[in-house]
């Protein structure tokens, strides 16, 4: 979604400013610019498109002299939601005297309450956004202090925001805050560097600090200076900022979805380690901050989450119900927030985010605070504000994933949702020997992934198949049913194919009219409980003509003649085949969408984080 860099140091602002809009790229964009301090003037480029784009017309526009002598500047990736992604809509937008520019991500609610009051005062709008509104009322309670105005002006405004503020009548300092939208300082040397996500910050500095909801910074090159918004100074520490730059590297793979399919075995083995007490057959998860006794006393999990992370959720469910014999529900997080949901002390609430920034997860999280409910996060982004608010979870460790389709994110979050239910099945009815033999099933899991990883070629040869099709339909049953899910989003989001998962048995209660010669059915037909079932619903399928692709276990024969198409994954635990099979089913998306010649790591409307409810 939209991203912020600023700037403030000795000079080539802009370079720096290019240079941290491509790190957030990957997030999705429509459109960009920038804005700089040139001799005490605001310069502004701006352009629909890619940042390339952006640097072009900048180029083109300014003199080599203003790209290696301004300071101080500030950028933004714009994703369209108040107008379309033109130029007039990109940030940074200027208030009335053209001396203050602003970039924002999130979303000011009343500004069209706001913005006929100040057109009534005489400002004249250029845009459609909410966000030229705040820039206008910024001028407009500017009286000689720029860090007071940002303040006054946000004291009226409702709804999110993450800041960067510049002003030609306060040059060397940008003002920042954020409510609801996050914003992390880097403090360099003789320099210092904003940004909405830490991945624009590595190669400046590692030493970072995170605004809380409400907080307002004043920065210069050499100082940050915090105060909340009633204006009283806080203390926020510095933390040390854990990114391993080659993270935002390709390393030779065309796209980095691949790469980070590629790179799951690792992120598995990360996720696990430590994490297996095979003595005790339990998983050993300190971040949860639990006694056996307080999970004895856990009498639901409630699951929250969006998109990917909902499906991990959906997989959950199954693992806790079974491993634990708690009851146990997944709930999308934007319908959670606003439904009055009945949750109380007993009630363990795990919130799924790979970013940890999520609008609506993290609204949902508030709502599960608020009504005293055990709340956890598991995330993948260390310091996120989901991870802070829940104060207690398991990370991922999945290390920072670049691909706006979610992979190894994915499979980390069943395989650490696994380990939950297994601490939880621990604590309530499994014995010591199944807890062992299931311990034993989750350390497998970056072997089984690794398997699958290794048929790359033979799944691209299979797609070639499927890339021609504009319709395609998942089904699986048990774990295996949001495995379906995730397979037909995962295809939609980066090849454009309509796809819809369903659950095996659904098909016939409407969708198999859908069904004609050809059509592709991606069937999860692993040898697990239930195989029998989808065995016969894809034979109702294959009656109508549809081309069947299975996803089987090796080496069972139950499946011979009955599909067009098959991918192998290992023989393993019901529960733990969701993780292997999700994997092939990335790689067959990822090649499909390549036959298809689709932009796999930015796909067309996509944003990385939803910070938007
Ligand atoms: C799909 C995808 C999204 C995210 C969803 C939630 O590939 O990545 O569906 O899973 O936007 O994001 P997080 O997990 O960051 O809360």
């Amino acid at each position: 979604m939209c991203g912020i860099v600023a700037y403030l140091g000795k000079s080539d602002a802009p370079s720096v400013l290019l240079n941290g809009l491509r790190r957030l790229e990957y997030r999705g964009y429509d459109s960009a610019g920038l804005a700089v301090m040139d001799g005490g003037r605001m310069v502004v480029a701006k352009a629909p498109g890619k940042v390339a784009a952006l640097n072009d017309r900048a180029r083109a526009d300014w003199p080599d002299e203003r790209f290696n002598r301004a300071a101080a500047g500030i950028a933004h990736t714009r994703w369209a939601t108040h107008g379309p992604p033109t130029e007039a809509n990109a940030h940074p937008h200027l208030d009335n005297s053209g001396d203050i520019a602003l970039v924002h991500n999130g979303i000011i609610e009343n500004y069209r309450a706001l913005r006929s009051r100040l057109e009534k005062l005489g400002h004249v709008f250029h845009s459609d956004t909410d966000t030229e509104v705040l820039a206008h009322l910024i001028g407009e309670c500017h009286h000689g202090d720029l860090f007071r105005a940002v303040c006054d002006a946000l004291h009226q405004v409702e709804g999110t925001y993450g800041i960067a503020v510049m002003s030609a009548r306060d040059p060397g300092k940008i003002i920042t805050a954020r409510c609801g939208s996050p914003i992390v300082i880097g403090i360099g040397d003789g320099e210092t560097i904003v940004a909405s996500d830490a991945a624009a910050i590595i190669g400046h500095t590692r030493q970072v600090i995170y605004l809380n909801d409400r907080d307002i910074a004043e920065i210069t090159a050499e100082t940050v200076s915090i105060r909340d918004l009633d204006n009283v100074p806080v203390d926020r520490e510095i933390a040390q900022l854990a990114f391993d730059a080659s993270a935002a590297e390709k390393g030779g793979f065309e796209h980095f979805m691949l790469k980070e399919i590629h790179e799951q075995p690792e992120a598995l083995r990360n996720a696990i380690r430590g994490r297996l007490d095979f003595h005790l057959g339990t998983a050993v998860l300190s971040g949860m901050g639990t006694s056996p006794r307080d999970l004895a006393e856990i009498s639901r999990v409630v699951l929250l989450g969006c998109g990917t992370s909902l499906h991990a959720g959906l997989v959950g469910e199954y693992a806790f119900e079974d491993l634990a014999d708690v009851h146990s529900e997944v709930q999308q997080a934007a319908e959670f927030r606003y439904r009055n949901p009945i949750l109380g002390p007993h009630d363990m609430v795990v919130a799924i985010s790979q970013s940890g920034e999520t609008a609506d997860t993290l609204a949902a999280v508030r709502e599960s605070n608020q009504k005293g409910a055990f709340v956890m996060g598991l995330c993948n982004v260390v310091g996120s504000t989901i991870a802070r608010e829940t104060g207690r979870g398991v990370y991922l460790h999945a290390g920072p994933e670049i691909s706006v389709a979610s992979t190894k994110a994915f499979t980390c979050q069943v395989s650490v949702l696994l380990m939950m239910a297994l601490k939880l099945g621990r604590g309530r009815r499994l014995s010591r020997e199944e807890g062992i033999r299931l311990a034993r099933e989750i350390e497998s899991i970056p072997d089984l992934v690794a398997a699958t990883v290794r048929q790359s070629d033979h799944i691209a040869e299979i797609a070639a198949h499927y890339a021609g099709h504009e319709h395609a339909f998942f089904i699986g049953r048990g774990p295996l049913y949001p495995v379906a899910l995730e397979g037909a989003l995962k295809l939609k989001e980066i090849s454009y194919i309509h796809a819809e998962g369903y659950h095996a048995a659904e098909l016939k209660h409407g969708p198999i009219a859908l069904l004609e010669k050809g059509t592709p059915v991606i069937a999860l037909a692993n040898a697990v409980p239930g195989q029998d079932k989808t065995l016969g619903n894809i034979e109702e399928c294959r009656a109508r003509g549809a081309r069947i692709l299975g996803i089987v276990t090796a080496g069972d024969s139950r499946v011979t003649g009955l599909m067009d198409d098959f991918i192998e994954v290992p023989p393993c635990h019901p529960l733990v085949a969701s993780v292997p099979s999700a994997v092939a089913l990335q790689l067959l998306a990822y090649h499909i969408a390549r036959h298809r010649g689709c932009e796999i790591d930015q796909p067309r409307n996509l944003a990385k984080s939803v910070t938007v409810e």
